[in-house]
């Protein structure tokens, strides 16, 4: 007998290998990826989840005056889907509280690095040069402030001492792929 799939939604801007992943594990974790949205019509995510036949949604934020309208435009098209949980996957907008609020403990998001190290931008750059010796992901909950809500897994990644910025970049990609469907699941058994 088929088990009920849970219904999720996710947010893209870029290349989606971390949709791509939730997509090759979306029957082991028991989701249905009701539609990937996009703020960019060139994301790579876009094709991913047309050939796996899912449900595509474009919505460019320049289209909107201000973070709010684009938001509340994105909470409308969510909500048609009713999704038990929103994952931003290498989404590259920040959220309104009015959008947080709205779905409040139901956005997820993964970040490059060992939260609460290194939030925000260029974290594998920043890592290296301070001397770190690990980097890694966190997998967390959307909260108002900026990559600091409740981690859900991390994984950690050696920095070797001839790591480039790509390099580290793709050894820690590789480990995202495999924490995000898992913290899916996990988040999905809790609610
Ligand atoms: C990943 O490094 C993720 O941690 C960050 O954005 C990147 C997205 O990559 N939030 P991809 O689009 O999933 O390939």
């Amino acid at each position: 007998m088929s088990k009920s799939l849970s219904k999720i939604v996710v947010l893209i801007s870029g290349s989606g290998s971390n949709l791509q992943a939730i997509i090759d594990n979306s029957n082991n974790i028991g989701v249905e990826i009701s539609c990937v949205i996009s703020n960019k019509k060139d994301a790579f995510g876009l094709k991913r989840a047309q050939n796996a036949g899912i449900n595509t949604k474009i919505i460019k934020h320049q289209n909107f005056e201000s973070r709010l309208d684009f938001d509340k435009k994105l909470i409308e098209e969510i909500d048609k889907f009713n999704p038990k949980i929103i994952v931003l996957a290498g989404f590259m907008r920040i959220l309104s509280d009015e959008f947080i609020n709205y779905f409040a403990g139901r956005i997820i998001n993964i970040h490059p690095s060992l939260l609460p190290k290194f939030k925000g931008l260029n974290t594998h750059k920043r890592a290296i040069e301070m001397g770190e010796k690990y980097a890694g992901a966190s997998v967390h909950f959307v909260t108002s402030e900026l990559d600091s809500g409740e981690i859900i897994i991390q994984k950690k990644v050696k920095i070797n001492a001839n790591d480039s910025i790509e390099n580290l970049a793709k050894k820690v990609l590789k480990q995202e792929h495999i924490i995000y469907p898992k913290a899916i699941k996990q988040v999905l058994s809790k609610l």
